[in-house]
């Protein structure tokens, strides 16, 4: 296997910036909101350059103005209904080429992944290993997704907090949302994802299933818990801003 040999693959980006974050409590749009001095979506979109990517497409619905007034640059979709992360990402298609590169989901509210976890995530990306999910340990799991592996430590689905049974809520590695797949193939499971389940949405992570249906590997990689936590409401921000305070003074 000539893997090791082969060169870096082309790498497209979509970052989800829809979700009305209405839990911000606040009319300026979720992604817009400061952390360490600049909008979570500048550390995205910053990071994010650092990588090289050939094509970076930003998908907004609520509030869109607010975006592309602050980021005039930007290439942007619209998802006119939050109809789900998996949505989401397809609404994106048409802006994005449908071959053997790889695509990169990233989250406007989930700002500090820095370019060398998404460098490592893409690279995991192989013809037959069609889908690599990042993972993360946090102390409190919260009500993230649960990553479930089989024997052979490959992911074999992505289960909801929602959707968990006991059992499953036990597995303390956990669903940072961000996933990195082969750009024709990753398309094309999400053409297939339902809505049949407790929110009514089109889940994203429903394409680990439908991958390993087709016969295609899924792997993880393992993230530090700080890169990868979410920002949902203004004392998660809070808290986060403080913990990124901390680590400046420790260094
Ligand atoms: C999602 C994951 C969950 C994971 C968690 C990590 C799914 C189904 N679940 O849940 O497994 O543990 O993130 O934080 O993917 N968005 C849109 N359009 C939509 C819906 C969402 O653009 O229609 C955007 C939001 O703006 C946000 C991101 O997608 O940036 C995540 O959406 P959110 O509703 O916060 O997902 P979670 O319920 O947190
Ligand atoms: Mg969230």
């Amino acid at each position: 296997m000539a893997h090791h040999s082969k060169t870096k693959a082309v790498i497209q980006a979509v970052v989800l910036a829809a979700g009305k974050g209405t839990r911000m409590g606040s009319d300026l749009h979720k992604v817009l909101h400061s952390l360490a001095g600049k909008p979570m979506l500048a550390h995205v979109l910053d990071n994010l350059k650092k990588l090289d990517a050939s094509n970076t497409v930003v998908v907004v619905g609520a509030g869109r103005e607010q975006i592309t007034n602050m980021f005039p640059d930007i290439k942007t979709v619209i998802q006119e209904e939050q109809l789900g992360t998996g949505h989401a990402v397809l609404a994106a298609k048409n802006a994005i080429a449908q071959d053997s590169s790889v695509t990169l989901v990233l989250y406007g509210d989930v700002p500090l992944v820095s370019a060398d976890t998404m460098q490592t995530l893409c690279n995991k990306v192989t013809q037959q290993r069609c889908l690599a999910v990042l993972g993360f340990r946090p102390k409190d799991t919260l009500a993230y997704g649960r990553l479930i592996t089989d024997d052979t430590g490959e992911l074999e689905r992505i289960v909801e907090y929602a959707e968990a049974s006991e059992a499953e809520r036990q597995e303390p590695l956990c669903n940072s949302g961000i996933l990195a797949g082969r750009s024709d193939v990753l398309f094309e499971l999400l053409a297939r994802v339902e809505n049949d389940n407790s929110k009514g949405e089109y889940y994203l992570t429903d394409v680990v299933a439908l991958a390993r249906d087709a016969g295609y590997q899924v792997v993880t990689a393992e993230a530090d818990p700080l890169e990868v936590t979410g920002v949902n409401s203004k004392d998660e921000l809070a808290k986060l801003n403080s913990q990124l305070a901390e680590e400046r003074d420790v260094l």
